[in-house]
């Protein structure tokens, strides 16, 4: 097996909002290089797992490992210059600022932050609104864009920032089945043009599964399973875990005829 280097870990991490209890004792490893889904029902803990590595929230107890630092507690912009970006699921762009303008802002705010110049910001922004393909809008209001253009938009400022890790928080929801399509493959060249390593929290199940090198579940705070996409698919807890929502059901049942499971 290749030697794989540790990129992110995440040791026992507990976070609780009064009696609420968000995350539970959640343990795993992200690799260099590699997609990571995150899955889970509707308030498993996802977003404030992000919060967490992003330094939103400091959590009760365990630890956040990037690169060999420990990072828990860090304030958020002293995380994002050590290299992590993220996307977040409602998509809030600066509307009168013009799409270059909002990705700029990731640049100013990301890896180069102390030493960068405004031209130098432009010049990062222009190269990555021409990856994502939206360099024919950068002059263009933010609030004038459609909802699939915001998400990406959304993904071209946390590019700017140049990280090594980019946190996705469901950036395919509201995509209609061409867009996702699309968005996948911009994710794809991410990871091999750009060498950054990504863990995307969706919802689009078929998408992640077919993306995603590993799965980790959250269900009610805890760390239900973690593995490959059939892993996953084929894991019993996992499955019951999700006949709470009949759509998803249906979609592992799917997964699992498919691969004659
Ligand atoms: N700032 C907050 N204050 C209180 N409760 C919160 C806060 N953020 C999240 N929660 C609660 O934590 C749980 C996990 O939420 P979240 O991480 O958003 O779930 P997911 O992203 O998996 O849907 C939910 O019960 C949610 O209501
Ligand atoms: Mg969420």
């Amino acid at each position: 097996m290749m030697e794989r280097n540790v990129i992110l870990s995440i040791e026992g991490v507990t976070k609780r909002f009064g009696g609420l209890v968000a995350l539970s004792d959640v343990s795993f490893q992200v690799y260099e290089g590699e997609i990571l889904g995150l899955i889970g029902p509707n308030g498993a803990g996802k977003t404030t797992l992000f919060n967490v590595i992003s330094g939103v929230y400091k959590p009760e107890e365990g630890r956040v490992v990037f690169k060999g630092q420990d990072i828990t507690g860090w304030k958020p912009h002293k995380v994002a210059r050590l290299g992590i970006a993220r996307t977040h699921q409602i998509v809030k762009p600066f509307g009168d600022l013009s799409v270059l303008e909002n990705t700029m802002v990731g640049a100013l705010f990301g890896k180069k932050a102390d030493t960068i110049t405004e031209e130098e910001a432009r010049k990062i922004a222009e190269d990555v609104l021409e990856f994502i393909g939206l360099s024919d809008k950068k002059d263009l209001p933010a609030r004038v864009l459609n909802v699939q253009e915001k998400k990406r938009l959304e993904l071209a400022r946390a590019l700017a920032s140049e990280p090594d890790l980019l946190l996705l928080d469901e950036v395919l929801a509201g995509l209609t089945p061409t867009e996702v399509e699309r968005m996948l493959s911009l994710l794809g060249k991410i990871r091999s043009e750009k060498g950054i390593t990504i863990i995307m929290i969706e919802h689009v199940m078929h998408a992640v599964m077919n993306i995603a090198d590993r799965i980790v579940v959250l269900h009610f705070g805890r760390k239900l399973a973690e593995g490959t996409p059939e892993e996953v698919a084929n894991n019993q807890e996992v499955i019951t875990a999700y006949l709470g929502d009949p759509t998803l059901a249906l979609r592992f049942v799917k997964r699992l005829k498919e691969k004659g499971g």
